[in-house]
């Protein structure tokens, strides 16, 4: 939800910009543009409707020349996304400019309070209200940092900001609140960074700035302090990943690179955390807290989106195999409905980025209300890993298409691992239980491997659906949260309405939509509901409607029923969501890149989503 980057030391910052720009795209791409420091200490900027390359397109090189610069690659939220709406936002002298990614609650009532003492106003965003702050705080302070200090200390909601200005030139402030931000220490230069991508073809070693803290970085270094002007001393960090995982290595799209990347990734998750002779479980990260989830009450699981489908999946897990009741709640919702927890209660958090602003929400709305927090998050030194009681990482790598997937089945691994761990202590499962799971979790890469080496299969199932208007997603017990994912999917990338639905389900409502143009997505494992599947596929094909099934690898049956097959390995039952889903990422990838869609950047989305 919008990048910021920004840029001091000895080189050109412009460039160094621009890319940290392309790399942060994902975070927004309605408008992006860049303010610069010259040559002669003044302040300039360009900025532009659109993506980050035509801003580097039109941009003029030779005038931006400089080494001290901010960033923006904006995603909407107050004004129209437009030339003047775009970041970098100017004070009225034109001295200052601001990048922001975040939400100025109070406004409203900063804007008057400036207009009233003369300020005008160019654009529509909140962002400009908090430059004019600035101004008007500088001109008694004569202090940027005291001005910038200031204007933070009036500003209800979040941030994550850079401001350089021609009043002080050789300077960048940042600071956050709610929204993430970084800082790559090199060799005297310092890169600002949203997040780790935009830094780390400079360095590995970032500072992670807290909530209420900001940071006043020269040529020569930085100092850190609160926005209450306390000194703070923080330790530099090792980013873990490498650049090569955060490019396309050859794939069309960042997406269909993580879809391939599954058979790694789900192994990443798992590796060193399952003892594979006696599948005995141990999560490092949860060690700390092992016996209170062990013993809980209840389990509370609150995610968003793609995150909120792995925690349906990991309800059926858990209260199957660890017979603890468990609940799960869109973050989006929880703080607002007063809920209860009581003593004993453990809320597991899911996040791919660790920065939604809902389920961070949510995490500490429960935090305050008494409730053992763990969190299962893929982006390392995110918000929402920083402050859970203890959590797993995921270790999916850095995923960069807007659309989720393999963070989703590395969630689902991950919630597998936590209900196996659980499992594991209470002796809800038996030694022999765990070890014949153990013994199939090992051929599960191989099984994924085999799903995307059939990706020209799905693309020619693909081509023949990709006109299609609506689709239906089916599926049953575990499965039904891979029907939601798979519709969510579709929707997201190709702008085709889709939904999912408990294959049971569908008589009680959507069979009234099916008609001969309505494709039918069902999964349709061989196990004890198979037979109830099959009827529900006889109910569409009574209607003329499409059927593609997802079946087992063992079913002679099912071309009987369906119009396309698609082909999964036999798997156990738990792991059967993992497997199943992904032929529906290809399916979604393939009819949107078909309908010519921009699968890595779709329409009004953004990876992250940090405002409420
Ligand atoms: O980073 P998070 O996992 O917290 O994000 C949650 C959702 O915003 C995210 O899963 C979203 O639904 C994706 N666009 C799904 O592909």
């Amino acid at each position: 939800m919008c990048g910021i980057v920004g840029y001091i030391g000895k080189k050109n910052a412009l460039q160094i910009i621009l890319d940290g720009l392309q790399r942060l795209e994902y975070r927004g791409y309605d408008s992006a543009g860049v303010s610069i420091i010259n040559d002669n200490k003044e302040l300039i900027t360009y900025k532009k409707k659109g993506k980050v390359s035509e801003l580097a397109e039109n941009i003029d090189i030779n005038l931006f020349a400089g080494s001290v610069g901010i960033g923006h690659t904006r995603w909407a939220t107050h004004g129209v996304p437009n030339d003047v709406n775009a970041h970098p936002q100017f004070d009225m002298d034109e001295k200052i400019a601001l990048v922001h990614n975040g939400i100025i609650e109070n406004y409203k009532t900063l804007k008057t309070m400036l207009q009233n003492e003369g300020y005008v106003f160019r654009s529509d965003t909140d962002t400009e209200v908090l430059t004019n702050l600035i101004n008007y705080h500088y001109k008694s302070k004569k202090d940027l940092e005291t001005a910038v200090r200031f204007a933070l200390n009036e500003v209800d909601g979040t941030y994550g900001i850079a401001c350089i200005s021609s009043f002080e030139p050789d300077k960048i402030i940042a600071a956050r609140k709610g929204s993430p931000l970084m800082l790559g220490i090199g060799i005297e230069e310092i890169i600002i960074g949203s997040d780790a991508s935009a830094i780390i073809n400079h360095t590995k070693n970032v500072i992670y700035l807290e909530d209420g803290e900001m940071c006043v970085l020269t040529k020569h270094g930085f100092q850190l302090k609160t926005i209450k002007d306390e000194d703070i001393f923080r330790e530099i960090e090792e980013i873990e990943f490498d650049l090569q995982e955060i490019e396309k290595s050859g794939y069309d799209h960042f997406m269909l690179k993580e879809i391939c990347e599954q058979p790694e990734t789900i192994q990443n998750t798992y590796r060193g955390r399952i003892n594979f002779e006696t599948g005995v479980v141990k999560l490092g990260g949860l060690e700390s807290i092992k016996d209170k989830i062990v013993n809980a009450k209840r389990i509370i699981i609150t995610a968003c989106g793609t995150s909120w489908h792995a925690g349906l999946i990991g309800e059926y897990l858990i209260e199957q195999m660890c017979r603890i009741p468990v609940e799960v709640d869109y973050a989006s919702e929880f703080r607002y409905r007063d809920p209860v927890i009581n003593e004993g209660d453990i809320m597991v958090v899911i996040s791919q980025s660790g920065e939604t602003a809902d389920t961070l929400a949510a995490l500490r709305e429960a935090k305050k209300k008494g409730a053992v927090t763990v969190g299962l998050v893929n982006v390392v030194g995110s918000t929402i890993a920083r402050e859970v009681d203890a959590g797993t990482y995921i270790h999916a790598g850095p995923e960069i298409g807007v659309a989720s997937s393999k963070a989703f089945t590395s969630q689902v691994m991950s919630l597998i691992l936590l209900a196996l761990m659980i499992a594991g202590e209470k002796k809800t499962l038996s030694d022999d239980e765990l070890k014949r799971i153990a013994n199939d979790l090992k051929t599960l890469p191989e099984k994924i491997k085999k799903c995307v080496e059939a990706k020209d299969d799905y693309k020619f199932i693909a081509d023949e659906l990709k006109s299609a208007s609506n689709f239906l997603y089916l599926g049953r017990g575990l499965n039904f949260p891979v029907a939601l994912e798979g519709a969510l999917k579709l929707k997201e990338i190709s702008y085709i309405h889709a939904e999912g639905y408990p294959a049971a389900e569908m008589k009680h409502g959507p069979i009234a939509l099916i008609d001969e143009n309505m494709p039918v997505v069902i999964i349709a494992p061989k196990d004890k509901t198979y037979d109830k599947i099959i009827s529900n596929i006889e109910e569409v094909k009574a209607r003329k409607g499409k059927i593609l099934a997802i079946a087992s690898e063992e079913d002679n049956n099912i071309n009987d029923y369906a119009d396309f097959v698609i082909r999964v390995p036999k798997t156990f039952n738990l792991f059967a969501p993992i497997i199943n889903n992904i032929p529906l990422q290809f399916l979604a990838y393939y009819i949107a890149t078909a309908r010519g869609c921009n699968v890595d950047q779709p329409r009004n989305l953004a990876k992250s989503v940090t405002v409420e």
